[in-house]
């Protein structure tokens, strides 16, 4: 099999209020940022979509740095065709209606009526693409849940509405969201896979390997 070419989101999305404000989240891109390293050092051709982070792009990577939800879902579209898409991106589910062209002044009455649209599910369009549809579309579900079989059936609900082929699901109810460390279940529609606690580091390369894999074997 020649090099598979495989995109992948990281970071958060920001959406601007004004010229000095945004919507956003507390996405370090780290987990992101390791997993397009695990798979580059497969000898995989990666696209690494990316928002505003404070760390370094990984070796063998082609970055391409974005800000906001729409500006992601151009450069995923404007990346394809790819093997495999992987959204691990925290992305903004709503930005401000209007983007306003100077500072907003807080004696006016406009912050209590901040207007917000829904953004883009980047996921859900690449998996419902006819023509271009990656072999492999992967999604991250951050979710709070109370233990192990409640996050299953929370990335199982996900999978579906999403129509992708895997969840990575993991439990933001710690510090898994901006920390060093992570623990995952791997969500498909046949199974369910765990990766214990451990560095992003060790989780991105252990799914690396499952993600290789996956392109090496026939899928549907
Ligand atoms: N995602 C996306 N576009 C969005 C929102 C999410 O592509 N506008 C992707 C993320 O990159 C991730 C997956 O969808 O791969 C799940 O993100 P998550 O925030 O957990 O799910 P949501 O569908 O936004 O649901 P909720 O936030 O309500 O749990
Ligand atoms: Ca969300």
């Amino acid at each position: 099999m020649s090099a598979p070419h495989i995109i992948i989101t990281a970071g958060p999305t920001i959406e601007p209020i004004d010229p000095v404000r945004f919507l956003s989240n507390h996405s370090s891109g780290r987990q992101g940022y390791a997993l397009a390293a695990a798979l580059a050092a497969h000898g995989a051709r990666v696209t690494l979509v990316s928002g505003p982070v404070s760390i370094e792009p990984p070796a063998g990577a082609e970055l391409v740095k974005v800000q906001t939800a729409l500006e992601m879902r151009d450069a995923v579209m404007a990346a394809l065709p790819a093997d495999a898409y992987i959204g691990v991106a925290a992305v903004a589910d709503w930005r401000p209606a209007t983007r306003h062209a100077s500072k907003m002044k807080t004696d006016k009455a406009g912050f209590a009526s901040l207007q917000l649209v829904e953004n883009p599910d980047i996921l859900r369009e690449v998996s419902g693409l006819t023509d271009r549809r990656p072999r492999l579309v992967v999604g991250f579900a951050a979710e709070t849940a109370s233990d192990g079989g409640a996050l299953e059936a929370l990335a199982r609900a996900k999978l579906e509405r999403k129509g992708c082929d895997l969840i990575i699901a993991n439990d933001v109810s710690g510090d898994a969201m901006g920390g060093a460390e992570n623990s995952v279940l791997i969500v498909s529609r046949d199974e369910v896979k765990p990766i214990a606690r451990a560095h992003k580091d060790v989780i991105a390369a252990k799914l690396g390997d499952s993600v290789m894999a996956l392109l090496r074997a026939p899928l549907r």
